[in-house]
């Protein structure tokens, strides 16, 4: 195979200024995790933003940042900060964020954020085509470059072009809200293979097509003039193995040399071996259900004073697009919830919530992983949620139980979970109860199938079908001209 390019808005690592010299640390998000571990395995570059808007740094330090980029096999797109705020903050994240995660009350209409969004997909798809040589495979991501694969189809035909989007492509009835929603159809259309998490996303983005452009489709091939595109699901994985190693060697390490974060876990079971963990990990985003988690977890302490001193919530909230005003509001509606509970259920010796609004490092990940007896994953809708695949992975000692979301990509693989509707405050509630006295044995049994299903389809797996299926199309389409 000729070289694969990666192209998405973020980097696998973000730029962070320590004592005046540039930093790479691991970008947040489904998409950076994921492909983290991949993207090495194919010879090309993976093209993207670092982070920082390109008018706040001198020139050397965009030289440095650039060079230690490299070193990594990754090619900078610069923004300015004008860019960041209409492309990024504007049209990304207050149009087709909301949009796309069914928050049609959130979205903004602005035609300057349309316009930013056209410019900076223009950017990257030179970017692209710049570093790219006849024949090479391209491979762009996610709803930020929605318009890249036309923009670079039209220069370049003879470059296979892939797409795989990270969230939820809404129902027709959405999707058709969006002034923009012809241009963006377009834009995807000049891939060859258009990827989803759910066969659901995939069936709404074909009913788009099929109702904005009339295109003939066969199965989940479109036709056009003599263009052949496919759309497919491919519900994206987790490196498992990684998990899994991780959780064994903190497994094997002495108590006295693990970490703090550790330790003091453990100082926790020591007043009281009974007590139980429960873990909520997320961006800080409202498509996620902070609120209503935080909700049913202060209704089951009310209607369960049994359980006040035995049962602490973790709620690590990591900060994202904090200069997005909703989720600015969120993260006052969150730490005004978190207090109300800890005031009314709380005591001298009992905190109910631990509340952490920062990133953590992979390490302290898997360890809050590998103690939590309950994983709350609860979005209110969400592409897939690797969040949910991490634990389960991490569940070394074959037991924990998971409570999850019906509105998660991911829970199609997860049938085995306590599966709840997060808008269903009463239910999440009571499946909080049923994970917390699930019997041992049931915890293992569930756990097993889906730590099973999990280590067969992970990340490597997901990235080899979806480059197999691009290499498959480019032949079909390629046997279809020659005819
Ligand atoms: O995994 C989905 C995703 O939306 C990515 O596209 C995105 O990069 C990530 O989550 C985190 O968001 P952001 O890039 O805005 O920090």
């Amino acid at each position: 195979m000729k070289k694969l390019h990666i192209v998405s808005n973020r980097l696998p690592y973000s730029v962070d200024f320590v004592d005046g010299s540039p930093l790479l640390t691991p970008s947040v998000g489904g998409l950076a995790t994921g492909m983290n571990s991949v993207y090495k395995e194919y010879n090309g570059n993976w093209i993207g933003w670092p982070g920082v808007a390109s008018d706040s740094q001198s020139p050397a330090d965009l030289a440095r940042i650039d060079a230690l980029l490299e070193k990594e096999g990754c090619v900078s797109v610069h923004l300015s900060n004008h860019e960041v705020e209409e492309f990024y903050e504007g049209f990304c994240n207050n149009t087709i964020w909301p949009l796309f995660h069914y928050f049609a009350q959130y979205v903004d209409f602005h035609a300057e954020f349309w316009d930013a969004y056209v410019k900076v997909n223009q950017i990257f798809a030179h970017k692209t085509l710049e570093v790219i040589d006849d024949g090479d495979y391209v491979w762009v991501h996610d709803y930020q470059l929605m318009l890249v694969p036309e923009m670079i189809k039209s220069k370049k035909p003879n470059i296979t072009i892939g797409y795989f989007l990270h969230i939820p492509f809404p129902s027709y009835e959405v999707f058709r809200i969006l002034p923009w929603r012809d241009e963006l159809l377009k834009g995807l259309l000049g891939a060859d293979l258009i990827g989803f998490h759910t066969y659901d996303y995939e069936r709404h983005f074909l009913s788009s097509v099929r109702r904005l452009f009339g295109y003939e489709i066969t199965f989940n091939e479109i036709h056009i003039d003599d263009r052949i595109i496919l759309a497919d699901a491919f519900p994206m994985g987790i490196d498992y193995k990684k998990f899994e190693d991780a959780a064994i060697k903190i497994n094997q390490t002495p108590l006295k040399e693990r970490s703090e974060v550790h330790r003091e876990l453990e100082k926790y079971f020591l007043m009281d071996p009974d007590r139980k963990l429960v873990l909520s990990i997320d961006r800080l985003d409202y498509s996620k259900g902070i609120p209503n988690r935080l909700r049913a977890f202060g209704r089951f302490l009310e209607n369960h004073p049994e359980y006040r001193g035995k049962v602490t919530l973790i709620l690590l909230s990591v900060p994202s697009r904090n200069n997005v005003i909703h989720y600015q509001r969120l993260r006052s509606e969150v730490e005004e919830l978190v207090g109300s509970i800890n005031g009314l259920y709380g005591n001298i010796n009992y905190t109910p919530v631990w509340y952490f609004y920062r990133t953590m490092p992979f390490q302290n990940l898997v360890e809050l992983y590998s103690m939590c007896d309950v994983a709350l994953i609860t979005p209110v809708r969400d592409g897939m949620n690797l969040v949910a695949k991490e634990y389960v992975a991490s569940r070394i000692n074959k037991t924990g139980v998971m409570v999850l979301s019906e509105m998660a990509g991911v829970v199609k693989e997860m049938g085995e979970a306590i599966i709840i509707n997060p808008n269903d405050e009463n239910q999440t509630e009571k499946a909080i109860l049923q994970a917390l006295e699930m019997p041992v044995d049931e915890q293992r049994k569930r756990l097993a199938t889906m730590q099973e299903r999990l280590k067969r389809y992970d990340v490597f797996k997901w990235a080899k079908e979806f480059v197999g299926s691009l290499q498959r199309v480019n032949k079909i389409q390629k046997d279809f001209l020659a005819k």
